[in-house]
């Protein structure tokens, strides 16, 4: 995936209206005057990528995709929110089917147990579509226009009135107690799929909160939306969210193609997983560290480490042709389970001794096998 696009794409895309567009995309010129822009989110561009590689034609829709690096905004430093931070993506492009949009939930909401977390809420909403939404958002500007508001956010009723409706300051949350409700204002197409995705989602025994005020800050979502939030990050608690996004494909020169997808925030559910002090195992560093005595043992350690780490094995060695000393004591520091140790008389009986650094035993185990008796006693 590009890691910027052009500018126009986020235009079009996220929307001229959000923030994200009006405020926080780093965007630049290159050489040949062209804007561009660093990615302040992955689905224009994965879409775009889609559209332009035509993997929507080769039949089997949705396209499901994922992908994961860095995204830029341009925002106000602070925990848990930074200029670049990290997002695992994922997109299913093509499908209207409410099962797309429970399955793509229940795919973020496992990934979050599986990584130990047990205080994800998920905060569901529909923002309707285009057919709805217009007459929704005159209502709502109309309720808006009658209130006691400061200047900027006056503005904002005119160009995003549906933000207002999120903003936390009490000044403005205070009088929005009778505000119409998206989703009260549903048609009947979008209430069905509303309703669809919130019987599947009891179904697969997810929770979920309906959170009628959730807007999310990107112009391009229709119907379901979601956040995932975390209880214990104070400001910044929004650890992923997603939604559908029917028009986008159009609004960027597409053809009609709905899809639905998520962010992770990676750098927030990190936080998360400090904050609620679970743990869970780091892949091993090197699980395997060879030892050699002398050049040609060396040659032949060296191809050994390259054939453990292609039978999936972390495994690593001494270099610099240090003395046995000194490389078991890198062996110890790599925090390796084996040594497999090489001198002159092993290569003459065509094997080498493999060292539990653990329980201390050692064994002379022929060349041949040395892979697979690594890999079954691993196993253990
Ligand atoms: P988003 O809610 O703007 O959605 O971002 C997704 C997640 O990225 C947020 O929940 C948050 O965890 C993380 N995040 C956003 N900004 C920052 C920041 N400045 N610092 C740290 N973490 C941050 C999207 O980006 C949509 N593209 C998601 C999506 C995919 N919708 C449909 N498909």
């Amino acid at each position: 995936m590009a890691v910027f696009e052009d500018t126009d794409l986020f235009r079009r895309g996220v929307g001229e209206s959000t923030d994200v567009v009006s405020k926080e995309m780093y965007t630049f010129e290159d050489r040949g005057g062209r804007s561009l822009t660093l990615r302040p989110e992955f689905t224009a561009g994965v879409l775009r990528s889609v559209l332009e590689n035509g993997l929507h034609k080769r039949g089997g829709l949705p396209v499901k995709v994922w992908t994961t690096g860095p995204a830029f905004r341009a925002e106000r430093p602070q925990q848990g929110r930074y200029r670049q931070f990290y997002q695992l993506d994922l997109e299913a492009i093509g499908s209207e089917d409410p099962q797309v949009d429970a399955e793509t939930i229940a795919i973020a909401a496992g990934w979050y147990r599986s990584l130990g977390l047990t205080r994800v809420r998920l905060l569901l909403n529909s923002l309707g579509c285009r057919e709805c939404r217009p007459a929704y958002r005159a209502r709502l500007q109309e309720f808006l226009r009658g209130l006691d508001l400061d200047e900027a956010t006056r503005a904002r009723i005119e160009i995003n009135p549906l933000r207002v409706l999120d903003d936390k300051r009490p000044a403005v949350a205070d009088q929005l107690g009778g505000a119409p409700l998206m989703a009260d204002h549903l048609c009947e197409g979008c209430k069905a799929h509303h309703d669809r995705v919130r019987e599947l989602l009891a179904d697969l025994g997810i929770a979920w909160e309906d959170a009628p005020r959730l807007v999310r800050g990107l112009d391009y979502y229709t119907r379901t939306t979601y956040e995932f939030d975390h209880p214990l990050l104070g400001a910044q608690s929004g650890i992923g969210g997603g939604g559908r996004y029917d028009g986008l494909s159009e609004d960027i020169g597409g053809p009609p193609l709905p899809g639905i997808g998520f962010g992770l925030g990676l750098d927030r559910t990190i936080l998360a997983l400090e904050a609620e002090g679970a743990e869970f195992a780091a892949p091993p560093r090197c699980e395997v560290f060879g030892v050699a005595l002398g050049e040609e043992a060396e040659r032949k350690v060296f191809s050994l480490v390259d054939e453990l780490r292609r039978a999936g094995i972390a495994a690593d060695m001494a270099f610099g042709g240090k003395r046995l000393k000194g490389a078991m004591k890198d062996a110890d520091r790599s925090g390796a389970r084996y040594a497999v140790i090489l001198g002159e008389r092993d290569i003459a009986a065509g094997s080498a001794q493999v060292k539990d650094l653990e329980g201390g035993e050692q064994a002379a185990v022929p060349f041949p096998e040395i892979v697979t008796t690594l890999t079954e006693r691993l196993k253990r």
